[in-house]
């Protein structure tokens, strides 16, 4: 059973799909990027930033526990789900912007999660040791939780101005995919924004996105359209390669 799992998955073609904010915007959530330029009513700098959250951890917990409780009632919508109903053709390899479950909820099951993930906490003394990481499920993170190293716990989330140790593994993935979606995404945040840089020079890139913000190239195909009929349709071409 294994060689025989090891040979399908061999000979079916890799599709690497880098997910932003806006695979999720129909199920509920809102996207980071609003015209007024705030984030669930707040500045990303109040949120988002490892300086905020010595400024002030009790707002950054609020504001995350507050995300979290309300992302156990968000369903994944078609396009996640598609994503991962198409793992019986291809090997996918969802590459995530976002700190929702809702890849993994659909059924997903190799997911690299770039900024982190609502669900976990880890230790504010050292947010890169896994070893610290607690599966939190939906519960909030309170003053005086402690990490197994004795650091109050903080949500798992890469801020601003942190290193993003998951940029590695997913451009070894990009690197070697045959094909890549790209879905719901600005293009505006690096690392995460660069990986299209590790694509093979020849291998073809879907873009859904309504409003799309991407520079063309020979290889691109832009899907003007939201999540949920635009990855449809990316399939309907990607199953004709
Ligand atoms: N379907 C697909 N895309 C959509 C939809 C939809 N229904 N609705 C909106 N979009 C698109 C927007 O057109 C935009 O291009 O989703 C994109 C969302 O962009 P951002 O809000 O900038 O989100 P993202 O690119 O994921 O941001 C990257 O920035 O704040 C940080 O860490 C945060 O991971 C996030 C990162």
């Amino acid at each position: 059973m294994g060689r025989l799992y090891n040979y399908i998955i061999e000979i079916m073609k890799k599709i690497v799909v880098l997910t932003g904010a806006g695979i999720s915007v129909e199920s509920g959530i809102k996207a980071f990027r609003s015209e007024d330029g705030l984030w669930e009513n707040h500045r990303v700098e109040d949120v988002a930033t490892h300086s905020a959250w010595f400024r002030n951890p009790q707002l950054i917990l609020d504001f995350y526990n507050t995300m979290r409780a309300q992302l156990e009632s968000k369903q994944p919508n078609r396009a996640h789900i598609c994503l991962a109903e198409k793992e019986k053709d291809y090997e996918i390899v969802v590459v995530t912007q976002n700190v929702d479950n809702l890849h993994e909820r659909a059924g997903s099951t190799h997911v690299i999660h770039l900024h982190g993930e609502l669900t976990k906490a880890c230790s504010s003394s050292n947010e890169i040791d896994e070893y610290c990481f607690v599966d939190i499920g939906y519960k909030p993170i309170k003053m005086g939780d402690k990490a197994k190293d004795g650091s109050q716990l903080r949500p798992q989330i890469v801020f601003f101005e942190e290193a993003v140790p998951n940029i590695e593994p997913a451009a070894r993935q990009v690197e070697t995919a045959d094909i890549m979606i790209i879905i719901g995404t600005s293009m505006q945040v690096y690392p995460a924004a660069g990986l299209i840089r590790y694509a093979k020079r020849d291998t073809p890139i879907f873009f859904v996105d309504p409003k799309p913000q991407v520079q063309s190239q020979p290889n691109l195909t832009i899907i003007a359209e939201p999540a949920s009929t635009g990855v449809d349709k990316a399939f309907e071409l990607i199953d004709k390669l």
